[in-house]
């Protein structure tokens, strides 16, 4: 694939976070960076469609926490005709994994995902999905 160079004008700080997230991220230099931040955002881009698709939600928090059983358990109930079923796992004492199966129109899979990964307490969210026809 051709590669075709172009110039960028930024604010000072935000090119100062630029280059914290190329070293951070082991990136080689701020190409590399701004590559792997473009296509990731268009992929997430391509998501906020009708394609029917399916997948899951895995979330992991400490069910001690606040009240994120009660919030997570509520934006489920919102979104019932996307979820096909959850599993609860109880890791130790604290910590529980969930995995929430999902089917349906990808912007709203997006949306229930983006809604649980965002409620407090909740240490680690993720979507995946694949489309099904
Ligand atoms: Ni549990």
């Amino acid at each position: 694939m051709s590669v075709v160079r172009f110039g960028v004008s930024v604010e000072k700080d935000l090119l100062e976070a630029l280059d914290a997230y190329v070293s951070d991220n082991g990136f080689t230099n701020r190409s590399q960076a701004i590559r792997q931040l473009i296509s990731n955002n268009l992929v997430l881009e391509k998501w906020k469609c009708n394609n029917i698709v399916a997948g899951s939600v895995t979330l992991l928090y400490d069910h001690h926490k606040g009240d994120v059983m009660n919030k997570i358990t509520d934006i489920q109930h919102e979104y019932h005709d996307e979820i096909l079923s959850s599993q609860h796992f109880h890791l130790d004492h604290d910590n529980c994994l969930e995995i929430i199966a999902v089917k349906g129109k990808s912007k709203n899979l997006t949306e229930l995902a983006d809604r649980l990964i965002a409620v407090k307490d909740i240490q680690h969210g993720k979507l995946s999905m694949s489309r099904v026809n």
